[in-house]
Protein backbone atom coordinates (compact mmCIF):
# COMPACT_ATOMS: atom_id res chain seq x y z
CA UNK A 1 0.00 0.00 0.00
CA UNK A 2 1.68 3.36 -0.67
CA UNK A 3 -0.25 6.64 0.81
CA UNK A 4 2.30 8.94 -1.94
CA UNK A 5 0.86 10.46 -4.70
CA UNK A 6 3.06 10.56 -7.73
CA UNK A 7 4.84 14.05 -9.06
CA UNK A 8 2.09 14.21 -11.80
CA UNK A 9 -0.62 14.15 -9.12
CA UNK A 10 1.14 16.84 -7.33
CA UNK A 11 1.26 19.19 -10.56
CA UNK A 12 -2.69 18.28 -11.28
CA UNK A 13 -3.47 19.00 -7.99
CA UNK A 14 -1.13 22.11 -7.81
CA UNK A 15 -2.47 23.71 -11.12
CA UNK A 16 -6.14 23.32 -10.07
CA UNK A 17 -5.35 24.65 -6.54
CA UNK A 18 -3.30 27.79 -8.73
CA UNK A 19 -6.40 28.40 -11.26
CA UNK A 20 -8.94 28.09 -8.36
CA UNK A 21 -7.10 30.75 -6.56
CA UNK A 22 -6.52 32.98 -9.89
CA UNK A 23 -9.59 32.30 -11.56
CA UNK A 24 -12.57 30.90 -9.30
CA UNK A 25 -11.98 33.15 -6.35
CA UNK A 26 -12.45 36.54 -7.91
CA UNK A 27 -16.27 37.12 -8.12
CA UNK A 28 -17.23 34.20 -6.17
CA UNK A 29 -19.62 35.98 -3.71
CA UNK A 30 -20.90 37.59 -6.57
CA UNK A 31 -21.86 35.17 -8.57
CA UNK A 32 -23.35 33.40 -5.71
CA UNK A 33 -25.60 36.60 -4.80
CA UNK A 34 -26.72 37.30 -8.43
CA UNK A 35 -27.28 33.27 -9.67
CA UNK A 36 -24.73 33.83 -12.15
CA UNK A 37 -23.24 30.96 -13.77
CA UNK A 38 -19.39 30.87 -14.33
CA UNK A 39 -19.42 30.97 -17.76
CA UNK A 40 -15.64 32.24 -18.51
CA UNK A 41 -14.17 30.29 -15.71
CA UNK A 42 -16.00 26.92 -17.40
CA UNK A 43 -14.47 27.60 -20.50
CA UNK A 44 -10.75 28.11 -18.99
CA UNK A 45 -11.08 24.46 -17.11
CA UNK A 46 -11.80 23.37 -20.79
CA UNK A 47 -8.89 24.88 -21.84
CA UNK A 48 -6.41 23.51 -18.82
CA UNK A 49 -8.08 20.22 -19.46
CA UNK A 50 -10.15 20.16 -16.36
CA UNK A 51 -13.74 19.14 -18.22
CA UNK A 52 -12.37 15.79 -19.42
CA UNK A 53 -9.95 14.95 -17.47
CA UNK A 54 -10.29 10.77 -17.68
CA UNK A 55 -10.79 10.50 -21.50
CA UNK A 56 -8.43 9.24 -23.99
CA UNK A 57 -6.49 11.63 -25.53
CA UNK A 58 -7.65 10.57 -28.71
CA UNK A 59 -10.94 12.05 -28.05
CA UNK A 60 -9.34 15.12 -26.70
CA UNK A 61 -9.42 14.79 -23.54
CA UNK A 62 -6.72 14.67 -20.85
CA UNK A 63 -5.86 10.84 -19.86
CA UNK A 64 -5.55 11.61 -16.75
CA UNK A 65 -6.71 8.63 -14.08
CA UNK A 66 -9.33 8.97 -11.46
CA UNK A 67 -7.05 9.81 -8.38
CA UNK A 68 -6.12 13.35 -10.58
CA UNK A 69 -9.66 13.92 -11.13
CA UNK A 70 -10.46 13.62 -7.15
CA UNK A 71 -7.26 15.53 -6.23
CA UNK A 72 -8.17 18.35 -9.07
CA UNK A 73 -12.31 18.11 -7.82
CA UNK A 74 -11.14 18.62 -4.09
CA UNK A 75 -9.07 22.19 -4.71
CA UNK A 76 -11.98 23.13 -7.51
CA UNK A 77 -14.51 22.71 -4.75
CA UNK A 78 -12.78 24.47 -2.01
CA UNK A 79 -12.96 28.11 -3.85
CA UNK A 80 -16.56 27.06 -6.12
CA UNK A 81 -18.61 24.36 -5.59
CA UNK A 82 -20.96 26.10 -8.36
CA UNK A 83 -18.05 25.24 -10.83
CA UNK A 84 -16.90 21.70 -10.33
CA UNK A 85 -20.44 20.42 -10.02
CA UNK A 86 -20.26 21.77 -13.94
CA UNK A 87 -17.15 20.09 -13.69
CA UNK A 88 -17.98 16.74 -11.82
CA UNK A 89 -21.24 16.36 -14.41
CA UNK A 90 -19.38 17.14 -17.64
CA UNK A 91 -16.21 14.55 -16.94
CA UNK A 92 -17.86 11.60 -15.04
CA UNK A 93 -21.61 11.82 -15.68
CA UNK A 94 -21.45 12.50 -19.19
CA UNK A 95 -17.89 12.13 -21.23
CA UNK A 96 -17.68 8.89 -18.99
CA UNK A 97 -20.49 7.44 -20.20
CA UNK A 98 -19.83 8.75 -23.12
CA UNK A 99 -16.81 6.84 -23.50
CA UNK A 100 -17.28 3.31 -22.19
CA UNK A 101 -20.65 2.57 -23.99
CA UNK A 102 -21.04 4.92 -26.94
CA UNK A 103 -20.37 4.50 -30.95
CA UNK A 104 -17.61 5.43 -32.58
CA UNK A 105 -19.52 7.93 -34.57
CA UNK A 106 -21.23 9.62 -31.00
CA UNK A 107 -17.68 9.63 -29.61
CA UNK A 108 -16.65 11.14 -32.66
CA UNK A 109 -19.44 14.03 -32.93
CA UNK A 110 -20.33 14.12 -29.20
CA UNK A 111 -17.52 13.08 -27.18
CA UNK A 112 -14.64 15.25 -28.82
CA UNK A 113 -16.34 18.61 -27.98
CA UNK A 114 -17.32 17.69 -24.27
CA UNK A 115 -14.09 16.30 -23.36
CA UNK A 116 -12.30 19.68 -24.72
CA UNK A 117 -14.66 21.91 -22.73
CA UNK A 118 -15.68 23.10 -25.86
CA UNK A 119 -19.06 22.29 -25.63
CA UNK A 120 -20.87 21.05 -21.88
CA UNK A 121 -22.67 18.37 -20.66
CA UNK A 122 -26.35 17.12 -19.04
CA UNK A 123 -27.11 14.25 -17.48
CA UNK A 124 -30.96 14.08 -17.52
CA UNK A 125 -32.65 11.12 -15.00
CA UNK A 126 -34.54 13.06 -12.66
CA UNK A 127 -38.23 13.80 -13.01
CA UNK A 128 -41.03 15.66 -11.10
CA UNK A 129 -41.92 11.94 -9.54
CA UNK A 130 -39.01 10.17 -10.12
CA UNK A 131 -35.81 10.98 -7.82
CA UNK A 132 -34.43 8.54 -5.36
CA UNK A 133 -37.47 5.81 -6.95
CA UNK A 134 -35.38 6.11 -10.48
CA UNK A 135 -37.33 3.24 -12.04
CA UNK A 136 -40.43 5.46 -12.28
CA UNK A 137 -39.68 7.03 -15.48
CA UNK A 138 -42.76 8.82 -16.83
CA UNK A 139 -40.61 10.46 -19.69
CA UNK A 140 -41.33 8.79 -23.12
CA UNK A 141 -39.23 7.67 -25.72
CA UNK A 142 -41.80 5.89 -28.43
CA UNK A 143 -40.07 3.72 -30.62
CA UNK A 144 -41.34 5.02 -34.22
CA UNK A 145 -38.41 3.46 -36.63
CA UNK A 146 -35.72 5.22 -37.38
CA UNK A 147 -36.28 7.43 -34.19
CA UNK A 148 -37.59 8.02 -30.92
CA UNK A 149 -40.47 10.58 -30.44
CA UNK A 150 -39.23 12.18 -26.47
CA UNK A 151 -41.96 13.47 -24.30
CA UNK A 152 -42.19 14.68 -20.79
CA UNK A 153 -40.29 16.73 -18.33
CA UNK A 154 -37.07 16.38 -16.83
CA UNK A 155 -35.87 18.24 -13.26
CA UNK A 156 -33.13 19.61 -11.67
CA UNK A 157 -31.28 19.38 -14.58
CA UNK A 158 -27.41 20.94 -13.86
CA UNK A 159 -26.17 22.59 -16.69
CA UNK A 160 -29.84 22.70 -17.73
CA UNK A 161 -29.09 26.21 -19.36
CA UNK A 162 -24.84 26.29 -20.30
CA UNK A 163 -25.01 22.85 -21.47
CA UNK A 164 -25.81 22.27 -25.67
CA UNK A 165 -25.80 18.28 -25.44
CA UNK A 166 -27.93 16.16 -22.81
CA UNK A 167 -28.56 12.54 -22.08
CA UNK A 168 -32.22 11.90 -21.55
CA UNK A 169 -33.04 9.03 -19.67
CA UNK A 170 -36.78 8.08 -21.15
CA UNK A 171 -39.14 4.97 -20.99
CA UNK A 172 -39.75 2.75 -24.22
CA UNK A 173 -41.50 0.07 -23.27
CA UNK A 174 -43.71 -0.03 -19.88
CA UNK A 175 -44.31 -3.34 -20.00
CA UNK A 176 -40.51 -4.27 -19.36
CA UNK A 177 -39.70 -2.08 -16.25
CA UNK A 178 -36.32 -0.79 -16.01
CA UNK A 179 -35.21 -2.82 -19.04
CA UNK A 180 -37.30 -0.47 -21.36
CA UNK A 181 -35.31 2.41 -20.15
CA UNK A 182 -33.27 3.44 -22.65
CA UNK A 183 -30.38 6.50 -22.68
CA UNK A 184 -30.89 9.19 -25.88
CA UNK A 185 -28.34 11.70 -26.99
CA UNK A 186 -30.75 14.94 -27.13
CA UNK A 187 -29.01 18.24 -28.61
CA UNK A 188 -30.26 21.75 -27.90
CA UNK A 189 -32.13 23.18 -30.45
CA UNK A 190 -33.60 20.02 -31.55
CA UNK A 191 -37.64 21.25 -32.02
CA UNK A 192 -39.92 20.15 -28.83
CA UNK A 193 -37.52 20.69 -26.83
CA UNK A 194 -37.39 23.79 -24.24
CA UNK A 195 -35.63 24.27 -21.50
CA UNK A 196 -37.72 25.46 -18.21
CA UNK A 197 -37.00 27.77 -15.33
CA UNK A 198 -34.42 28.07 -13.19
CA UNK A 199 -34.13 27.30 -9.35
CA UNK A 200 -33.69 29.90 -6.97
CA UNK A 201 -31.75 27.64 -4.57
CA UNK A 202 -30.11 27.47 -1.04
CA UNK A 203 -26.46 26.85 -2.21
CA UNK A 204 -24.70 26.24 -5.69
CA UNK A 205 -26.34 29.33 -6.62
CA UNK A 206 -23.83 29.93 -9.34
CA UNK A 207 -24.86 26.30 -10.81
CA UNK A 208 -27.78 26.68 -13.86
CA UNK A 209 -30.24 24.29 -12.42
CA UNK A 210 -33.47 24.14 -14.73
CA UNK A 211 -36.35 21.79 -15.50
CA UNK A 212 -36.73 20.44 -19.10
CA UNK A 213 -39.54 19.79 -21.49
CA UNK A 214 -39.93 17.78 -24.40
CA UNK A 215 -42.70 17.55 -26.58
CA UNK A 216 -42.62 14.98 -29.24
CA UNK A 217 -38.92 15.73 -30.13
CA UNK A 218 -37.72 13.62 -32.56
CA UNK A 219 -34.46 11.76 -31.90
CA UNK A 220 -32.20 10.00 -34.20
CA UNK A 221 -31.82 6.01 -33.57
CA UNK A 222 -28.11 6.20 -33.92
CA UNK A 223 -28.32 8.73 -30.79
CA UNK A 224 -29.40 5.84 -28.75
CA UNK A 225 -26.96 4.70 -25.90
CA UNK A 226 -26.17 1.19 -25.95
CA UNK A 227 -28.58 -1.72 -27.04
CA UNK A 228 -32.39 -1.22 -26.83
CA UNK A 229 -33.27 -0.87 -23.01
CA UNK A 230 -30.41 -0.60 -21.93
CA UNK A 231 -30.91 3.14 -20.50
CA UNK A 232 -31.33 2.62 -16.37
CA UNK A 233 -28.42 0.25 -16.59
CA UNK A 234 -26.26 3.02 -18.38
CA UNK A 235 -28.36 5.58 -15.54
CA UNK A 236 -27.06 3.39 -12.85
CA UNK A 237 -23.13 2.63 -13.79
CA UNK A 238 -22.61 5.74 -15.19
CA UNK A 239 -24.04 7.26 -11.04
CA UNK A 240 -21.67 4.53 -9.83
CA UNK A 241 -18.27 7.03 -11.41
CA UNK A 242 -20.75 10.29 -10.51
CA UNK A 243 -20.33 9.62 -6.88
CA UNK A 244 -16.90 9.64 -6.56
CA UNK A 245 -17.04 13.55 -8.28
CA UNK A 246 -19.94 14.35 -5.68
CA UNK A 247 -18.16 12.55 -2.90
CA UNK A 248 -14.76 15.14 -3.51
CA UNK A 249 -17.02 17.92 -4.06
CA UNK A 250 -17.93 17.63 -0.77
CA UNK A 251 -14.16 16.74 0.71
CA UNK A 252 -13.29 20.02 -0.80
CA UNK A 253 -15.85 22.26 0.30
CA UNK A 254 -15.14 20.87 4.02
CA UNK A 255 -11.45 21.35 3.33
CA UNK A 256 -12.09 24.71 2.08
CA UNK A 257 -14.05 26.29 5.26
CA UNK A 258 -11.21 23.72 7.15
CA UNK A 259 -8.44 25.87 5.84
CA UNK A 260 -10.01 29.36 6.37
CA UNK A 261 -11.12 28.34 10.28
CA UNK A 262 -7.38 27.47 10.94
CA UNK A 263 -6.00 30.40 9.39
CA UNK A 264 -9.10 32.38 11.25
CA UNK A 265 -8.15 31.15 14.63
CA UNK A 266 -5.14 32.04 14.49
CA UNK A 267 -5.71 35.42 13.72
CA UNK A 268 -8.60 36.10 16.01
CA UNK A 269 -7.81 37.09 19.46
CA UNK A 270 -10.48 37.16 22.16
CA UNK A 271 -9.48 36.96 26.65
CA UNK A 272 -6.04 38.33 25.38
CA UNK A 273 -4.67 35.39 23.09
CA UNK A 274 -5.56 33.79 19.79
CA UNK A 275 -9.02 32.00 20.28
CA UNK A 276 -6.16 29.02 18.47
CA UNK A 277 -5.20 29.04 21.77
CA UNK A 278 -8.58 27.65 23.39
CA UNK A 279 -8.91 24.14 23.76
CA UNK A 280 -12.61 24.02 22.49
CA UNK A 281 -10.91 25.50 19.27
CA UNK A 282 -7.95 23.07 18.94
CA UNK A 283 -10.80 20.28 19.41
CA UNK A 284 -12.84 21.54 16.78
CA UNK A 285 -9.70 21.55 14.03
CA UNK A 286 -8.61 18.28 15.13
CA UNK A 287 -12.17 16.79 14.71
CA UNK A 288 -12.59 18.65 11.86
CA UNK A 289 -8.88 17.25 10.02
CA UNK A 290 -9.20 13.99 10.98
CA UNK A 291 -12.86 13.48 9.62
CA UNK A 292 -11.22 15.10 6.20
CA UNK A 293 -8.68 12.63 6.22
CA UNK A 294 -10.98 10.09 6.45
CA UNK A 295 -13.21 11.19 4.02
CA UNK A 296 -10.05 12.21 1.44
CA UNK A 297 -9.10 8.69 1.76
CA UNK A 298 -12.45 7.22 1.20
CA UNK A 299 -12.19 9.37 -2.04
CA UNK A 300 -8.82 7.97 -3.54
CA UNK A 301 -9.71 4.41 -2.64
CA UNK A 302 -12.82 4.31 -4.52
CA UNK A 303 -11.12 6.50 -7.36
CA UNK A 304 -7.71 3.78 -7.41
CA UNK A 305 -10.44 0.85 -7.45
CA UNK A 306 -12.05 2.62 -10.74
CA UNK A 307 -8.63 3.02 -11.65
CA UNK A 308 -7.68 -0.92 -11.67
CA UNK A 309 -10.73 -1.63 -12.98
CA UNK A 310 -12.17 -3.10 -9.81
CA UNK A 311 -16.12 -2.95 -8.88
CA UNK A 312 -16.00 0.42 -7.32
CA UNK A 313 -20.40 1.02 -6.56
CA UNK A 314 -19.54 0.03 -3.09
CA UNK A 315 -16.60 2.37 -2.28
CA UNK A 316 -17.93 5.24 -3.91
CA UNK A 317 -21.24 4.85 -2.25
CA UNK A 318 -19.29 5.18 1.42
CA UNK A 319 -17.18 7.77 -0.13
CA UNK A 320 -20.10 9.79 -0.86
CA UNK A 321 -22.27 9.21 1.84
CA UNK A 322 -18.82 9.89 4.37
CA UNK A 323 -17.77 13.08 2.36
CA UNK A 324 -21.14 14.68 2.22
CA UNK A 325 -21.28 13.95 6.07
CA UNK A 326 -18.18 15.31 7.01
CA UNK A 327 -19.04 18.92 4.33
CA UNK A 328 -22.22 19.30 6.64
CA UNK A 329 -20.41 19.24 9.99
CA UNK A 330 -17.39 21.05 9.30
CA UNK A 331 -18.81 23.66 7.10
CA UNK A 332 -20.94 24.64 10.58
CA UNK A 333 -18.39 24.11 12.63
CA UNK A 334 -16.15 26.45 10.73
CA UNK A 335 -18.63 28.59 10.76
CA UNK A 336 -19.17 28.23 14.59
CA UNK A 337 -15.21 29.28 14.38
CA UNK A 338 -15.98 32.39 12.94
CA UNK A 339 -18.02 33.64 15.35
CA UNK A 340 -20.51 36.31 14.28
CA UNK A 341 -17.91 37.11 11.10
CA UNK A 342 -18.95 32.97 9.84
CA UNK A 343 -22.25 34.41 9.46
CA UNK A 344 -21.70 37.06 7.02
CA UNK A 345 -20.78 36.58 3.40
CA UNK A 346 -17.44 38.33 3.20
CA UNK A 347 -15.97 35.53 5.38
CA UNK A 348 -16.70 32.90 2.61
CA UNK A 349 -18.13 29.92 5.16
CA UNK A 350 -21.20 30.86 5.06
CA UNK A 351 -21.71 29.94 1.84
CA UNK A 352 -19.54 26.49 1.80
CA UNK A 353 -22.18 25.64 4.44
CA UNK A 354 -24.61 26.10 2.18
CA UNK A 355 -23.23 24.89 -0.63
CA UNK A 356 -22.45 21.25 1.01
CA UNK A 357 -26.14 20.35 1.90
CA UNK A 358 -26.52 19.61 -1.77
CA UNK A 359 -23.92 17.18 -1.71
CA UNK A 360 -26.19 14.62 0.83
CA UNK A 361 -29.00 15.38 -2.06
CA UNK A 362 -28.22 14.68 -5.89
CA UNK A 363 -26.57 11.77 -7.51
CA UNK A 364 -28.50 9.88 -4.73
CA UNK A 365 -29.26 10.76 -1.34
CA UNK A 366 -27.54 9.65 1.69
CA UNK A 367 -30.33 7.60 2.24
CA UNK A 368 -29.74 5.98 -1.24
CA UNK A 369 -26.16 5.34 -0.81
CA UNK A 370 -26.99 3.46 2.40
CA UNK A 371 -29.51 1.18 0.33
CA UNK A 372 -26.50 0.65 -2.32
CA UNK A 373 -23.99 -0.31 0.25
CA UNK A 374 -26.57 -2.69 2.43
CA UNK A 375 -27.35 -4.29 -1.10
CA UNK A 376 -23.31 -4.82 -1.64
CA UNK A 377 -23.07 -5.78 1.38
CA UNK A 378 -25.83 -8.58 1.69
CA UNK A 379 -25.10 -9.45 -1.84
N1 LIG B 1 -24.55 -0.13 -10.53
C1 LIG B 1 -24.88 -0.88 -11.59
N2 LIG B 1 -26.12 -1.38 -11.76
C2 LIG B 1 -27.04 -1.12 -10.81
C3 LIG B 1 -26.75 -0.32 -9.67
C4 LIG B 1 -25.44 0.17 -9.54
N3 LIG B 1 -25.08 0.94 -8.49
N4 LIG B 1 -27.86 -0.22 -8.91
C5 LIG B 1 -28.82 -0.90 -9.55
N5 LIG B 1 -28.33 -1.44 -10.69
C6 LIG B 1 -29.04 -2.29 -11.67
C7 LIG B 1 -29.51 -3.58 -10.99
O1 LIG B 1 -28.54 -4.60 -11.08
C8 LIG B 1 -30.77 -3.92 -11.76
O2 LIG B 1 -30.48 -4.59 -12.97
P1 LIG B 1 -30.86 -6.18 -13.16
O3 LIG B 1 -32.33 -6.27 -12.94
O4 LIG B 1 -30.44 -6.47 -14.55
O5 LIG B 1 -30.07 -6.90 -12.14
C9 LIG B 1 -31.33 -2.56 -12.17
O6 LIG B 1 -30.24 -1.63 -12.07
C10 LIG B 1 -32.46 -2.12 -11.27
O7 LIG B 1 -31.97 -2.16 -9.96
P2 LIG B 1 -32.88 -2.27 -8.67
O8 LIG B 1 -33.89 -3.37 -8.83
O9 LIG B 1 -31.96 -2.33 -7.50
O10 LIG B 1 -33.66 -0.88 -8.73
P3 LIG B 1 -34.45 -0.08 -7.63
O11 LIG B 1 -35.68 0.43 -8.23
O12 LIG B 1 -34.55 -0.89 -6.37
O13 LIG B 1 -33.50 1.23 -7.36
C11 LIG B 1 -31.64 2.53 -6.64
C12 LIG B 1 -32.16 1.17 -7.12
C13 LIG B 1 -30.20 2.24 -6.21
C14 LIG B 1 -32.40 3.06 -5.46
C15 LIG B 1 -31.67 3.52 -7.82
O14 LIG B 1 -32.99 3.80 -8.22
C16 LIG B 1 -30.94 4.82 -7.54
O15 LIG B 1 -29.70 4.86 -7.61
N6 LIG B 1 -31.68 5.93 -7.20
C17 LIG B 1 -31.06 7.24 -7.03
C18 LIG B 1 -31.09 8.00 -8.31
C19 LIG B 1 -29.96 8.99 -8.42
O16 LIG B 1 -28.86 8.78 -7.91
N7 LIG B 1 -30.20 10.05 -9.14
C20 LIG B 1 -29.19 11.00 -9.43
C21 LIG B 1 -29.57 11.83 -10.64
S1 LIG B 1 -28.17 12.61 -11.41
C22 LIG B 1 -27.75 13.84 -10.39
O17 LIG B 1 -28.26 13.99 -9.33
C23 LIG B 1 -26.63 14.74 -10.94
C24 LIG B 1 -26.33 15.88 -10.09
O18 LIG B 1 -27.05 16.21 -9.22
C25 LIG B 1 -25.16 16.68 -10.30
P1 LIG C 1 -37.23 11.98 -3.17
O1 LIG C 1 -36.80 10.80 -3.95
O2 LIG C 1 -38.66 12.35 -3.21
O3 LIG C 1 -36.78 11.78 -1.66
C1 LIG C 1 -37.33 12.53 -0.56
C2 LIG C 1 -36.75 11.94 0.72
O4 LIG C 1 -37.15 10.58 0.87
C3 LIG C 1 -35.21 11.92 0.73
O5 LIG C 1 -34.74 12.17 2.03
C4 LIG C 1 -34.89 10.50 0.33
O6 LIG C 1 -33.63 10.07 0.77
C5 LIG C 1 -36.02 9.73 1.03
N1 LIG C 1 -36.27 8.43 0.39
C6 LIG C 1 -36.79 8.19 -0.86
N2 LIG C 1 -36.85 6.88 -1.08
C7 LIG C 1 -36.37 6.27 0.03
C8 LIG C 1 -36.18 4.90 0.42
N3 LIG C 1 -36.46 3.88 -0.41
N4 LIG C 1 -35.68 4.63 1.64
C9 LIG C 1 -35.35 5.65 2.49
N5 LIG C 1 -35.52 6.96 2.18
C10 LIG C 1 -36.00 7.25 0.97
N6 LIG C 1 -30.93 14.97 -11.30
C11 LIG C 1 -30.50 14.65 -12.54
O7 LIG C 1 -30.99 13.69 -13.14
N7 LIG C 1 -29.53 15.38 -13.14
C12 LIG C 1 -28.96 16.45 -12.56
O8 LIG C 1 -28.08 17.08 -13.16
C13 LIG C 1 -29.40 16.83 -11.25
N8 LIG C 1 -28.89 17.93 -10.65
C14 LIG C 1 -29.45 18.36 -9.47
C15 LIG C 1 -29.07 19.59 -8.94
C16 LIG C 1 -29.69 20.08 -7.79
C17 LIG C 1 -29.30 21.42 -7.25
C18 LIG C 1 -30.72 19.31 -7.16
C19 LIG C 1 -31.44 19.82 -5.93
C20 LIG C 1 -31.05 18.08 -7.65
C21 LIG C 1 -30.44 17.59 -8.82
N9 LIG C 1 -30.83 16.39 -9.40
C22 LIG C 1 -30.41 16.04 -10.64
C23 LIG C 1 -31.90 15.61 -8.77
C24 LIG C 1 -31.43 14.78 -7.58
O9 LIG C 1 -30.66 13.69 -8.02
C25 LIG C 1 -32.67 14.34 -6.80
O10 LIG C 1 -33.19 15.50 -6.17
C26 LIG C 1 -32.37 13.26 -5.80
O11 LIG C 1 -32.02 12.06 -6.45
C27 LIG C 1 -33.54 13.01 -4.84
O12 LIG C 1 -34.75 12.88 -5.51
P2 LIG C 1 -36.05 13.75 -5.06
O13 LIG C 1 -35.63 15.15 -4.98
O14 LIG C 1 -37.18 13.39 -5.94
O15 LIG C 1 -36.35 13.26 -3.59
Amino acid sequence: MNFELTEEHLAVRDAAREFAQNELLPGVIERDEKQQFPAEQVKKMGELGFMGMMVDPKYGGGGMDTISYVLAMEEISKIDASASVCMSVNNSLVCWGLEKFGTEEQKQKYLKPLASGEKIGAFCLSEPEAGSDATSQRTTAEDKGDYYLLNGTKNWITNGNSASIYLVIAQTDREKGHKGINCLIVEKGMEGFVVGKKEDKLGIRGSDTHSLMFTDVKVPKENRIGEDGFGFKFAMSTLNGGRIGIASQALGIASGAYELALAYSKERKAFGKPISQHQAIQFKLADMATEIEAARLLCLKAAHLKDQKKDFAKASAMAKLYASKVAMDVTVEAVQVHGGYGYVKEYHVERLMRDAKITQIYEGTSEIQKIVISRELLK
